[in-house]
């Protein structure tokens, strides 16, 4: 008994030493390089808690198993933050190298910093650069935004010898801004054999999260949303390069994410209202190289071999699923939930060589450039697939005003006692930019509007009562 105890109490000193060795911020990036070298494999860096290190150069790992983290492993706001202030640099952290089998990053945030007035930087790498010629990396419980380049986490293929990273549990976002050319990814993932799982991502205006072939990943349980800023594609499997041969996604599994698009912000009518931000995901689940790249650059090439399935989609979007240019893929069973709208306006580069894509619509194929798919929905599904021209549904602009954006998120329209109550069953509600307006507008009350910043508040509360519990445990 004496000797259990006694055990218990030397490893409680020691995690208390461990926590007391964190490296401060007044060690300069040099100084935090140097530790990582010198530290050889195995060396974790650990950084202090709230405490915000102003890097000049990206951080590199240096040899197997090296981790960065946060003292303590938090979770929230009081996660180290790596910020990059170097003049012309992207790149915070980098583990590409050969001999970084194992690389970690955990339980840190990077802040790519991104001013509000600075365009992309079109020449550099992504907030986080991991993968290439490794295996069994890991980033876990990271938050990555505002990156100067074009991703806020990217897994590379190396020299296609990539493995089995696990990317889980990050909160990701915002990353890019989205306007012409200065989108940036949430994650981009090249590597293959991965798994990709319980992140969050919200506001990235590029891809949410791009599989680039990665064959043999999984990618699964993520929720991707907007709230302030338009996303091109939700999750993107359009890209045919680099793995080989071309379109190679092979028993790559997409399964069971939630993908959010705009949701009203503003009482509108009884169904839809507007969004401040005229936020919306042009399409949900980008599949085929045609389906982005309006030029058919790719030619004849597919994506090709993957499974598609069980995912969820709700709120505002052009398209919810796209598809074009695709082989061999198994889409089944993916469905709408809550309350749905699908629009946008033809921009001024929908039209390519006398192409001009389908209006939106739920679910788009173009069945004149796919093979061999195996296709279901639910059993209730409100929507089917069209086939129509799914070519460069990028090009979709999102409303600047009217009311095309549906309730959802806990803020609804609450119709007045004189209202016809709308079945709604599921919710399920469809309009496109073209649409005409056959019924009037209803006062809407306020009170929804309160009962959203309650729900908030009450949230905040919740939050705080955690802070007070981590603060107690830490004193304890
Ligand atoms: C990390 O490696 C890059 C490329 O080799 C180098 O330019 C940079 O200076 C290194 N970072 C540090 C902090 O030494
Ligand atoms: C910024 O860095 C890129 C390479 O990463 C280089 O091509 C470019 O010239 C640099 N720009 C400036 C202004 O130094
Ligand atoms: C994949 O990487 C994880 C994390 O390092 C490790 O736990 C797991 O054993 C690896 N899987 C294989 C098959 O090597
Ligand atoms: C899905 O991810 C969320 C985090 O976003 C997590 O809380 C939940 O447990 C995950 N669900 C499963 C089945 O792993
Ligand atoms: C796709 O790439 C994987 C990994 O390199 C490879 O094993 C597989 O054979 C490729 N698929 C096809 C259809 O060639
Ligand atoms: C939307 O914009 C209006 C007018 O500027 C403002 O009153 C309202 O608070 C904004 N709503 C949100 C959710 O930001
Ligand atoms: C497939 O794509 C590759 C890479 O862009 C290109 O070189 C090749 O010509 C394409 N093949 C066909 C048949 O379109
Ligand atoms: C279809 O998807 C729904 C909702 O995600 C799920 O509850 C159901 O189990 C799925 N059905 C099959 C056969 O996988
Ligand atoms: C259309 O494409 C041109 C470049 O070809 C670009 O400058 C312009 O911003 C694009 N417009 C929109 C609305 O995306
Ligand atoms: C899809 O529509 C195209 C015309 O856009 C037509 O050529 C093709 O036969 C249609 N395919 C199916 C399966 O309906
Ligand atoms: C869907 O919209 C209606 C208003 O049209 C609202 O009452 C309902 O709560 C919304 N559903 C969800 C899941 O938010
Ligand atoms: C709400 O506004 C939208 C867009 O203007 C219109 O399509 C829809 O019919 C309107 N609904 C009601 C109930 O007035």
């Amino acid at each position: 008994m004496r000797l259990i105890n006694a055990s218990i109490l030397t490893s409680a000193i020691l995690a208390i030493t461990a926590s007391a060795a964190c490296t401060p911020n007044t060690v300069d990036t040099a100084g935090l390089q140097k530790l990582i070298t010198d530290g050889g494999a195995g060396y974790t860096l650990q950084l202090c808690s709230s405490q915000i290190y102003e890097l000049s150069e990206q951080l590199n790992y240096t040899a197997a198993n090296q981790e960065i983290s946060t003292e303590g492993y938090p979770t929230d706001d009081t996660r180290a933050t790596l910020k990059m202030v170097g003049f012309n640099k992207t790149t915070s952290v980098m583990a590409q190298d050969a001999g970084l089998n194992g690389a970690k990053l955990k339980n840190i945030q990077i802040d790519g910093n991104r001013l509000d007035s600075e365009d992309i930087y079109t020449a550099g790498g992504a907030n986080i650069e991991f993968g290439g010629q490794n295996q069994n990396q890991i980033v876990e419980y990271v938050k990555s935004y505002d990156p100067r380049g074009w991703s806020c986490l990217h897994l590379a293929e190396g020299t296609f010898n990539c493995l089995n990273i696990t990317v889980q549990n990050n909160d990701i976002g915002p990353c890019g801004r989205d306007y012409f050319q200065n989108w940036a990814d949430g994650i981009s993932l090249s590597c293959a054999d991965s798994l990709v799982q319980n992140n969050q991502i919200v506001d990235a205006t590029d891809g949410g999260i791009v599989v680039f072939g990665a064959p043999s990943s999984i990618i699964r349980n993520n929720t991707i949303s907007v709230k302030t800023r338009t996303m091109l594609g939700g999750i993107n499997m359009v890209d045919v390069l680099p793995w080989l041969p071309e379109g190679n996604f092979s028993n790559t599994l997409v399964e069971e994410n939630n993908i959010f698009g705009g949701f009203s912000t503003e009482l509108g009518n009884q169904t839809f209202g507007f969004n401040n931000f005229s936020s919306i995901i042009k399409i949900g689940i980008a599949i085929g190289p045609n389906v982005w790249f309006s030029d058919e650059r790719y030619g004849t090439n597919k994506s090709t071999g993957g499974i598609i399935k069980n995912n969820k989609l709700s709120g505002g979007f052009s398209f919810g699923i796209g598809l074009s240019s695709s082989k061999d893929f198994q889409i089944l069973n993916n469905s709408f939930i809550g309350n749905v709208s699908f629009f946008g306006e033809y921009g001024p580069n929908c039209t390519t060589n006398d192409k001009t894509p389908n209006q939106p619509v739920p679910l788009l194929i173009d069945y004149n450039s796919v093979e061999n798919l195996n296709l279901s929905l639910p059993d209730n599904s409100k929507f089917q697939f069209k086939n129509g021209t799914a070519l460069g549904l990028t090009c979709f602009l999102p409303p600047t005003s009217g009311n095309f954006w549906p309730y959802g998120e806990g803020f609804n329209s609450v119709p007045s006692p004189t209202d016809q109550v709308s079945t709604n069953d599921g919710g399920a509600s469809q309009t496109s930019g073209s649409g005409t307006s056959t019924s009037p507008a209803t006062t809407s009350s306020q009170s929804s509007g309160a009962s959203r910043f309650a729900e908030r508040s009450q949230k905040m509360i919740i939050g705080i009562g955690l802070g007070l519990l981590g603060v107690l445990l830490i004193i304890i």
